[in-house]
């Protein structure tokens, strides 16, 4: 256990380069309301109880950059979002609380409730993710064809914080390497190696910033509800 009491690891992944979102800098570092995403997602982290402390894969370029926080820390991440989280549970050492938390850097207002809901259900089941109804119809493409239409009250948007009891994650992101599978997040892994993987309800404030429309849509939700969003 830490000094806080917090047993929960949480590891923030910010090394990619914002390809869709574009620009000059990566979208993780862009201002909302006066101060980098980034800082926003660790600091709602910092203030929560349930957490011991926080790591951060970045580009390895940007590392001398960072100032230094208390009970945060800074690496570096990999060519793939699942190499940043690789390599920052392997920089978290042994002393790691029973269970860790993956949270994209760019998704500023995500529930801490719904937080706690989905560590809950990691301990008791090894894996668990806030997961949204999809609200449009899913459609297979190939090329410009439809091959095939899912069944959409079978489809969900997976959102993050994701959650793994602590070996559960050690022995994905193993087995990943291993098998040399790169996946865009951690519970398609864990369930396609058979690991217990339960959905939380997600909610759609939580929403990841990926093109330049979605920062301003965030601006506003703070313009609206203040730096919390509306959420606890
Ligand atoms: N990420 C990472 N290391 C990478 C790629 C992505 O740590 N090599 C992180 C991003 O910084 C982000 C999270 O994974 O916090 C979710 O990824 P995404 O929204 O896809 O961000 P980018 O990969 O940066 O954006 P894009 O896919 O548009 O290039
Ligand atoms: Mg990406």
């Amino acid at each position: 256990m830490s000094a806080t009491g917090g047993r929960v690891l949480v590891i923030i992944p910010a090394a990619g380069s914002g390809s869709r979102f574009g620009g000059d800098i990566p979208k993780q570092f862009r201002a909302l309301a006066g101060k980098p995403l980034l800082q926003h997602v660790i600091e709602r982290f910092m203030l929560d109880d349930q957490v011991s402390r926080v790591i951060v894969p970045i580009a390895e370029a940007l590392l001398r950059t960072v100032e230094p926080m208390p009970r945060v820390q800074f690496v570096a991440g990999g060519a793939t979002r699942q190499q940043s989280v690789t390599l920052g549970l392997a920089a978290a050492g042994k002393d790691v609380g029973d269970v860790v938390a993956v949270h994209d850097a760019v998704r500023p207002f995500f529930s801490r409730e719904k937080f706690h809901d989905a560590v809950a259900a990691a301990r008791e089941h090894g894996a668990a993710f806030p997961a949204l109804p999809v609200a449009d119809t899913i459609h297979v493409l190939d090329g410009d064809k439809v091959v095939m239409t899912p069944d959409r009250r079978f489809l969900f948007g997976a959102q993050t914080p994701q959650c793994f009891r602590t070996e559960v994650l050690r022995e994905v992101l193993a087995r990943a390497a291993r098998e040399g599978d790169d996946a865009s997040d951690e519970v398609g892994l864990a369930a396609k190696y058979g690991f217990d993987v339960r959905a939380v309800p997600g909610d759609s404030l939580n929403f990841k910033i990926t093109r330049p429309e979605d920062l301003a849509m965030a601006e506003r939700v703070i313009a609206e509800w203040g730096n919390e969003g509306s959420q606890s």
